[in-house]
């Protein structure tokens, strides 16, 4: 290892900058969270383009379940459906007669329904469409002038699952699959028994910040000491381990301190355990890429899926954040915990007492973001200056400028 130093001189070694010295050391303009040309150029360019997850399988399990997603960056709204085959498909929520949303309901977060019979029939004059998304029915259509239903059915989006998340693509010129676009980086999950968690505690809110300065608090552990020393003080260690970038993608582990304090409740909790972040819990096995050493100390590992998704996985559990940009300075935050179902009811506190914690970890979290983005928009500072361990945010920002600056 080279003698490559932070420049105040510091006698701890420069880890990741030394192995990812593609992304550089310089500090990085703040206008990328202020501008809303920059803003308008990440809409276009990064989210109406790559594939965007919105869902997962569990969510509508059975054909006709539906879930219908705002997409806040795009002006629509997205039908997911599992149709008559199982097969999961994805549409804009407008009618092709006067563009009428064709499911109403407070869609922020994702509203989830079945249909009554085998169509989505929209309230305004009643056009019917069938789980396929074909128009079916049409009241009236013989005054109606040429109309050719087989052209004006639902627009379809490309919709494709990984790992049992749903994703879509809302670009009708995109060529990219969604296995190569999440590419070796499903290698690092793979084997993890996602679809066995089915326990789920599901937390969102609109913020007023970038989504960047949401998307950036969540991707690294140098904040562990300040901002949780309320949810876990003294218990997690400051240094994102692990870090392995894939393309537009990376991962990175968050590990505890040895023997970190547990308080009483804690401590019963762990006794009737299932699990929590503080505490993996034995009832599902690591795939051997996560925490490859077997580390006790290992916590979670943290997979990010450009532009807007994280997936952390830990013994028995796992839980993702989505940041969806409403505006420049609006976010609408996602996080959800997922658990293996309790058996029993020293199960069921242990894994409430775990996702409360959780919880007020992320209260903890998503109170910077107001503040930052407050303080940025005066324009004072015009830099952010990263740290080595905050090598996860840099790669951020070089992927969305490599998409922002492509023709
Ligand atoms: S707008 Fe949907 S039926 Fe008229
Ligand atoms: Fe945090």
């Amino acid at each position: 290892m080279s003698d490559l130093r932070p420049e105040n001189g510091a006698t701890k070694r420069v880890r990741w900058a030394q192995a990812f010295p593609e992304l550089g050391t310089e500090p990085i303009p703040t206008d990328r969270c202020l501008s809303p040309e920059y803003f308008a150029l990440e809409r276009e360019k990064v989210f109406k383009c790559v594939w965007l997850k919105v869902g997962r399988v569990e969510e509508i399990p059975k054909p006709r379940d539906y879930k219908v997603k705002r997409l806040d960056f795009a002006n629509t709204s997205v039908i997911l459906v599992r149709g008559e085959d199982g097969r999961i498909r994805g549409f804009h929520n407008i009618c092709s007669h006067r563009g009428n949303k064709v499911v109403w309901g407070d869609d922020t977060y994702g509203l989830r329904g079945t249909t009554r019979g085998k169509s989505f029939v929209c309230h305004f004059h009643g056009w019917a469409y069938n789980l396929n998304g074909e128009l079916v029915g049409v009241p009236q259509e013989e005054l109606f002038f040429g109309l050719d239903k087989c052209q004006n059915g639902l627009p379809a989006i490309a919709t494709d699952t990984w790992e049992g998340f749903i994703f879509i693509n809302l670009d009708p010129a995109n060529k990219q699959s969604l296995k190569d676009f999440i590419g070796e980086h499903a290698d690092r999950l793979a084997g993890f028994p996602f679809e066995a968690m089915t326990a789920v505690y599901e937390y969102y809110t609109v913020l007023n910040c970038n989504w960047k300065i949401a998307w950036d608090a969540f991707s690294e552990a140098y904040h562990v000491s300040t901002v949780h020393a309320g949810s876990f003080p003294g218990v997690f260690d400051a240094e994102v381990k692990q870090v392995g970038m894939y393309g537009i993608h990376h991962g990175g582990a968050a590990h505890q301190k040895p023997s970190p304090p547990v308080s009483p409740v804690a401590a019963l909790s762990y006794q009737l355990a299932t699990a929590s972040i503080a505490k993996p819990g034995f009832r599902s096995s690591l795939p051997a890429r996560i925490n490859p050493d077997r580390d006790p100390d290992f916590v979670f590992d943290q997979s990010a899926v450009f532009p807007n998704f994280l997936v952390h996985v830990s013994e028995g559990l796992y839980f993702t954040h989505q940041f969806w940009p409403v505006s420049l300075d609006k976010t609408l935050w996602e996080g959800i915990q997922y658990f293996l179902p309790a058996r029993d009811a020293g199960e069921r506190f242990s894994q409430e007492f775990g996702q409360v914690l959780q919880r007020n970890a992320w209260l903890e979290d998503t109170g910077t973001m107001e503040a930052t983005q407050s303080a940025l928009s005066s324009g004072v500072k015009k830099f952010f200056h990263f740290q080595d361990g905050e090598v996860m945010l840099r790669h951020n920002y070089q992927v969305i400028e490599e998409y922002v600056n492509r023709p």
